[in-house]
């Protein structure tokens, strides 16, 4: 993958400017994640540094002061929505058998799979509890109905993994599904808290779903052709896991017939292939294949920005198209 841009965007402004919201929403975090036993207390403390960028609570939060209303119930919302992607990243490590996220041990690494999958419960749970607390009957039924599609996706993923029949459409729906839905989800809910109009709740929901194809596109290009070192989560766990890609998919498109059913006879046969990691990046690469998935993910991005210039004022959506910006740019 390209370098990022000497002028690659960054989000220090937005989180300087977010920065009391989002102590509101840490607190919420923490109060919620309290654990009497200390080796439960323990367990939580090392997988909320998982907790990174914090992209979600931030999407939340500015929404919020868009829509002229952010408060207590956008604190919570953003803790709900984090606490929930921290448990599927928990259950995902154990699915992909990663060892690293954020630059330290996963759950499933430092303790078991066993362990990693009840703790994957328990926060899933506490955000439950939160979501109760909020007492919002759309944020329950929204935000219930993403987790059950989210876990849909990984189904479906699963039941594709090492087919390299996979399609475009295919890809899109899981990605949707396992990514895109629960971004569309905190953006759709923080809006409609803060009272915004049906067309403005909509809206935001479009952005989030764009920008969360948008960052899967990128996670998925990272995967094979990022630096670990620098990403700081275990890479190529696609292709280990027998997981389709964008840019496998569209490398296996450009090729005749005949080539491409030697290179899918060698992507169902997966990890047993050494040269298999070298020889499909050299593919997607000289293919246009990577290019291509990096194109797709700004499209996703503009489509993002487009959807939120029709719904909020002129310096709510510049905040929000810094962020798809970012998305797009990101090696990590
Ligand atoms: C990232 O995939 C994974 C997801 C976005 C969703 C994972 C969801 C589950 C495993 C279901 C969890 C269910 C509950 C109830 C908590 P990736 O492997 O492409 O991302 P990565 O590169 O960050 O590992
Ligand atoms: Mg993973």
């Amino acid at each position: 993958m390209t370098p990022a841009p000497e002028s690659a965007p960054t989000l220090e402004r937005l989180y300087a400017e977010v920065a009391p919201g989002m102590a509101g929403v840490d607190a919420e975090i923490a109060g919620a994640l309290r654990a009497e036993r200390p080796a439960i207390a323990e367990m939580i403390r090392h997988v909320s540094r998982y907790s990174g960028k914090k992209l979600r609570p931030m999407l939340v939060l500015l929404i919020g002061r868009a829509s002229g209303r952010s408060g207590t119930a956008h604190h919570r919302l953003g803790a709900i929505v984090e606490m929930i992607h921290l448990a599927t990243l928990i259950h995902d490590d154990v699915i992909d058998a990663a060892q690293i996220r954020r630059q330290v041990a996963t759950a499933n690494a430092r303790w078991s799979n066993y362990e990693a999958v009840l703790l994957g419960d328990i926060l899933f749970s506490r955000a439950i509890n939160l979501l109760a607390k909020l007492g919002d009957a759309r944020a329950l039924d929204v935000l219930t109905r993403a987790v059950s599609t989210l876990c849909e996706g990984e189904i479906l993923q699963n039941r594709h993994r090492m087919d390299p029949g996979v399609s475009e459409a295919l890809y899109y729906d899981i990605i949707r599904e396992k990514t895109a839905i629960l971004y569309s989800a905190g953006c759709e809910l923080a809006a409609h808290l803060s009272g915004a109009p049906a067309e403005a709740v909509q809206a935001c929901g479009t952005y989030g779903l764009e920008l969360g194809l948008a960052f899967q596109i990128i996670d998925d290009c990272l995967d094979l052709f990022g630096d670990e070192a620098e990403v700081g989560k275990s890479l190529g766990t696609d292709l280990d896991g027998g997981k389709v890609t964008l840019p496998v998919i569209l490398a296996l498109a450009s090729l005749s017939d005949g080539d491409r059913l030697t290179w899918a006879r060698r992507l169902s046969q997966g990890a047993a292939d050494p040269g298999l990691r070298a020889d499909l990046k050299a593919l997607v690469q000289s293919s246009g294949a990577l290019d291509e998935s990096m194109q797709r993910a700004r499209d996703h991005a503009n489509r993002a920005k487009a959807a939120t210039r029709t719904a909020l004022d002129v310096r709510a959506a510049s905040d929000l198209e810094a962020i798809a910006d970012f998305v797009v740019a990101r090696r990590k």
